[in-house]
């Protein structure tokens, strides 16, 4: 099929050259010219693992070109896929000015009917405002909703062997559009689920939120762990193995980030608000991913309380690892607490350091690997879990540093070997280990048999 996919960041880019690569013809449109000239070029501006290889071969294959003229890609496809940003808005909810404009410019060069579908996460009820919009359009247009559930760092993957597909569709039409398209996937096995709009709608904001609920659950009880000295890793395991439960979205950290939960709980306690319904819930699950943010500075700084001029080492700028992604990354806000405490702060991360450039300025110092951001400093503070940092060689690290503090905000380092090379090691929610010291009672699997 002809597609269009309006908006060329991480989602429209992934989906687009993941369409492609199932057998569509896509033409991808973005409005920003230096992003399409650059993607011509075959430079991709995004950091996905994979995605510049595919993006090359379908290109090649001539089933994948790059454009800012949306007029002539409607004009050329069947279906039109919007993938633009719908990023939170100043008074609470969704900004949705970018979607609104794509689909009037999709509604203003169509030349027979169309299928508009919205792949961009939008609020429950979105797609009657977008048909309403296009009803001026001198054809009929369907319009649809196919949220993405894909996670930056394993996108193709994600998009490629979904756990499910979920089809919102007003109308039969809408819905075998939709299954024409993904039909190689419904051929291997993967599973569809076709609902009314609105639920499709929901569904994208109840995942998010359903898994943000998870992280701030197992946040919340590190830090009655660390009160009470038991080790939130083991209490992970003891309740990620039921089966009821599951055990992933169970990592005690620093707090999630990115640009979709903090976005969609927000704008899904915006929405309840509005509706006159008490979000309790969610609620709760902002305040505690905010407070963890927190604890994870005021440690810190409590730790190095006695230094003079602190100096921390931030490994780690992305809000997660194998992205260059910062959208509101958990680095930034601890980064501004630890300069509040005076200290200095030196950063490195393998891929998101152009993106922190424009947030953080000049206030923090810029270093080329992880060495030179170590050097003198006197602790390390671990914010994202890149597998450089957590395969590094911990005696070399001791060596770089002036002081002996590790804080691991994500729980991914072997505090054994960190110990081992006389540093002083603290997780979140689990008993903090002096140099040259093993853990008590460590995390591990009797089994039956
Ligand atoms: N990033 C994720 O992991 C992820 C996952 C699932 C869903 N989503 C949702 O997908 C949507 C897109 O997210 P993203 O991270 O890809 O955003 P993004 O900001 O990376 O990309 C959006 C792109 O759309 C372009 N754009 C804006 N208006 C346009 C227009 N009128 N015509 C053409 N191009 C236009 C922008 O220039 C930009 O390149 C959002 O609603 C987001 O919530 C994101």
């Amino acid at each position: 099929m002809n597609i269009t996919v309006i908006g060329c960041g991480y989602v429209g880019l992934v989906s687009g050259t993941c369409l492609a690569a199932l057998g569509h013809r896509i033409i991808a449109v973005d409005v920003d010219k230096a992003r399409v000239e650059s993607l011509r070029q075959g430079k991709v501006p995004i950091y996905e693992p994979g995605l510049s290889e595919l993006i090359q071969a379908e290109v090649k294959n001539g089933r994948l070109s790059f454009t800012t003229d949306t007029a002539s890609a409607v004009a050329a496809s069947e279906t039109i896929f919007i993938a633009v940003g719908t990023p939170p808005a100043p008074e609470g909810g969704y900004d949705m000015t970018m979607l609104f404009a794509a689909a009037k410019a999709v509604a203003a060069a169509a030349n027979g009917p169309k299928t508009l579908v919205i792949k961009s996460t939008v609020p429950p009820g979105t797609g009657d405002q977008v048909e309403a919009l296009v009803k001026s359009a001198a054809y009929p247009m369907e319009v649809a909703n196919n949220p993405e559930f894909l996670r930056e760092g394993t996108a193709i993957q994600d998009f490629m062997q979904p756990d499910r597909i979920i089809f919102g569709a007003g109308s039969n039409q809408g819905l075998s559009v939709l299954r024409e398209i993904y039909q190689p996937l419904i051929d291997r096995g993967y599973s569809i689920f076709s609902m009314g709009r609105q639920s499709a709608e929901l569904t994208k904001f109840a995942a998010n939120a359903m898994l943000a609920m998870r992280i701030s659950f197992i946040n919340e009880l590190s830090q009655l762990a660390t009160a009470v000295g038991a080790d939130i890793e083991s209490v992970r395991m003891g309740i990620g193995s039921d089966k009821r439960i599951g055990p992933a979205f169970l990592k005690a950290g620093v707090g999630y980030g990115g640009s979709c939960f903090p976005k969609d709980v927000s704008a899904l306690v915006h929405q309840m608000r509005r509706l006159s319904l008490e979000p309790y819930l969610l609620e709760g699950i902002e305040k505690s991913n905010h407070r963890q943010k927190v604890a994870f500075s005021r440690r810190i700084l409590h730790v190095l309380s006695n230094v003079k001029n602190p100096h921390i080492a931030v490994w780690g700028l992305a809000f997660k690892a194998d992205t260059d992604d910062v959208r509101e990354a958990p680095a930034f806000e601890i980064i501004r607490a630890l300069l509040a405490g005076h200290a200095t702060i030196s950063v490195y991360d393998p891929q998101a350091m152009p993106n922190s450039r424009t947030v953080l300025k000049d206030t923090v110092r810029w270093c080329d690997n992880l060495e030179q951001c170590t050097r003198e400093a006197d602790a390390v503070a671990l914010i994202t879990d890149w597998p450089v940092f957590v395969t590094v060689d911990w005696h070399s690290v001791k060596q770089w540093m002036r002081g002996l503090h590790v804080f691991d905000g994500r729980n991914c380092l072997a505090s054994g070997r960190v110990a081992a090379a006389g540093l002083h090691y603290y997780a979140i929610g689990r008993p903090e280990i002096k140099p040259g010291k093993g853990r008590q009672g460590s995390v591990g699997v009797i089994s039956a048999g």
